[in-house]
């Protein structure tokens, strides 16, 4: 289970973040949406200590971190339970892209070289991209880039995956691909933490829909509430902004 109580972020005096309470149930998938600027990404950046979160706590599984007090030790821990996938990819341009899913496993887990390597065959096979471990990023399309972010995520076998707009960056062409390979590893039960702007993705794999404004979460709830029946006035008027994307089907 992933708790976050009284998350808060201030940039100077911006306070980006006004107390974020949310609660993840192991092996759940939850979808944050909400307008440019209302925090989806200091969250998920708070989660990881990407950023420093100014208050809170976060608790991912049985470790538990107070923000106030946090020192390397606690940080190395809760970035052991989590992974990130970013909107840009984030690979390592000289890495291939089976190097690229090792590196974390031999440097931070400690793994050994041909352990790693196993691993790392295994997880590019299971994103469709097992003809392309010795490719470097700039020998691949978007598409496949974000799929080897997202095998590189895997291979830590973390408690939770965060996804940040994980297609947002991507040609319409390709963001059914890695949508397809992010429904079927939701489907082994991995806890999930997606940003998107899909909205038919996000009704389609999320169990669990949080819309976020001004620093603060609106309203969440079911996807079939928070989508055909939501209570809040901003959450109606931001759904009636973003139609429904009839892009992604089954
Ligand atoms: N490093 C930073 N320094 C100062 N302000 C920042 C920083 N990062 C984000 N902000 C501010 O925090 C607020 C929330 O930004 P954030 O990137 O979390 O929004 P978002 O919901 O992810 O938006 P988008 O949908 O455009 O990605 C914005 O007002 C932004 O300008
Ligand atoms: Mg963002």
């Amino acid at each position: 289970m992933i708790k976050l109580s009284g998350i808060r972020k201030s940039y100077g005096r911006n306070e980006v973040l006004k107390g974020i309470d949310l609660t993840v149930e192991k092996g759940e998938v939850v979808a944050i949406l909400g307008p440019s600027g209302s925090g989806k990404t200091t969250l998920l950046r708070c989660i990881n200590y990407l950023e420093k979160p100014s208050d809170g706590e976060i608790r991912i599984g049985d470790f538990t971190l107070d923000c106030r007090r946090a020192g390397k030790k606690d940080i190395r821990a809760l970035r052991l339970r989590s992974a990130m996938v970013f909107q840009q990819y984030n690979l390592f341009s000289h890495k291939t892209a089976l190097e690229n899913v090792t590196e974390g496993l031999i440097v931070v887990k400690k793994m050994n070289k041909e352990e790693a390597r196993k691993r790392g065959i295994r997880l590019l096979e299971k994103v469709g991209l097992g003809a392309k471990l010795d490719a470097y990023p700039s020998q691949l399309s978007g598409g496949q880039q974000q799929r080897v972010g997202i095998a590189r995520a895997l291979a830590l076998e973390p408690e939770v995956i965060l996804f940040d707009e994980p297609t947002s960056a991507l040609d319409p062409e390709l963001v059914g691909e890695v949508l397809d390979v992010i429904r079927r590893i939701a489907k082994e039960g991995i806890t999930m933490i997606i940003v998107t702007h899909e909205m038919g993705f996000a009704q389609d794999v999320a169990g669990h829909v949080v819309f976020m404004d001004g620093g603060m979460i609106v309203e969440e709830g079911r996807p079939s509430e928070l989508f055909g029946n939501p209570k809040e006035e901003r959450t109606k008027q931001f759904l009636k902004r973003i139609a429904p994307e009839p892009s992604y089907s089954i």
